[in-house]
């Protein structure tokens, strides 16, 4: 963590990863963004599955579901339910990098879902996607939530090939994606009259000062988000009010002049041609398409390329 805070503020425009939002408060913060009325993403993608689960389950034949960035698994609930109407022994392996949020989803599912097998993995996706050995197959990776769009297009296509790296000829993955819309729409979802999002943001500085030792003060940074039409992604910045100094042990003391930022995220937004050219930058195609009412969110059925 400290190689990568080092190399991310010292870089122009400095740059935090979006990973380090989770820690437990973080997590905490960012499912209170999805009941926001600004954030139209979660209930959205809920509406496909809802409609579509079952359509999914028997399209695919899943067994076991492998997610990434799982979460608290709130909408995952649906596809597991629909995989148990189909079969008997449903295994699950939920992957996320907050191990603290993950122990509290397994601990949930367990009660909620007896016959659920939960094998849930802390690991960091942008290192490794570790599949228990001997699930049962067809396995159905899940990526939702548009967290696939937090990730740059190189780093999005290293991710989805590393996950068509574990797939078999009859596995599938499902993605979530939000699309592109009225600027006005994406503004609102990443700037809500709460603050919720603002204090999501400044989250960050506070993960950094108790993993790190740093000495940033939250409450001197204002939360900047806002859609770049041009590369089609909303960005989320942190500004300095006011000239800051931070200190970091191990690392060399950074001065924020006033105003000066850190990008803590990029969210892409897509069509359906960016998500068939990142498929296909992955050996992968998109063989089913399901888009909300409304058309403000994607979830597509990749396989691989034979
Ligand atoms: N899938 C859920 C949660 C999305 S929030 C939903 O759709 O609502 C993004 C999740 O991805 C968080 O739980 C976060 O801890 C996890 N995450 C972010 N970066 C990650 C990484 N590099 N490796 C593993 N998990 C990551
Ligand atoms: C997790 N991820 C898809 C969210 C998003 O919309 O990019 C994180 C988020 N950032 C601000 N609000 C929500």
């Amino acid at each position: 963590m400290l190689d990568d805070v080092r190399e991310g503020l010292m870089r122009r425009p400095r740059e935090l990863s979006p990973k380090y939002f989770y820690d437990e408060r973080g997590s905490r913060l960012f499912e209170e963004i999805t009941q926001l009325p600004e954030y139209y993403l979660t209930r959205a993608e809920r509406e496909i599955l809802v409609a579509r689960a079952s359509q999914i389950v028997e399209l695919t034949g899943a067994r076991t579901l492998v997610e990434l960035g799982a979460g608290s698994a709130a909408k995952t609930r649906i596809l597991l339910a629909a995989m148990h109407e189909r079969s008997e022994h449903v295994t699950y392996v939920p992957i996320d990098v907050s191990e603290e949020f993950l122990d509290q989803t397994r601990d949930a599912l367990q009660r909620e879902l007896p016959w659920l097998d939960v094998e849930p993995v802390v690991a960091d996706m942008s290192d490794a996607i570790d599949v228990p050995p001997g699930v049962d197959t067809p396995v159905l990776f899940a990526f939702l939530g548009s967290t696939i769009g937090n990730f740059d297009a190189p780093s999005a296509i290293a991710l989805l090939r590393r996950i068509a790296g574990h797939m078999r000829p009859a596995d599938h993955l499902l993605l979530g994606t939000d699309l592109r819309k009225d600027p006005r729409i994406l503004d609102a979802a990443y700037n809500d009259a709460a603050g919720v999002t603002a204090e999501f943001n400044r989250n960050i500085l506070r993960v950094l000062n108790t993993e790190l030792g740093a000495d940033f003060n939250p409450d001197a940074f204002a939360h900047r988000a806002f859609y770049n039409e041009a590369e089609h992604r909303i960005e989320m910045h942190l500004d300095a009010v006011g000239m800051q100094t931070i200190h970091i042990p191990c690392l060399p003391t950074i001065t924020l002049a006033d105003g000066e930022g850190i990008r803590t995220e990029l969210s892409y937004k897509y069509d359906r041609a960016a998500v068939d050219a990142l498929a296909v930058a992955a050996s992968l195609a998109v063989s089913q398409w399901f888009v909300d009412a409304e058309s403000r969110f994607a979830l597509s059925i990749l396989e691989p390329i034979p």
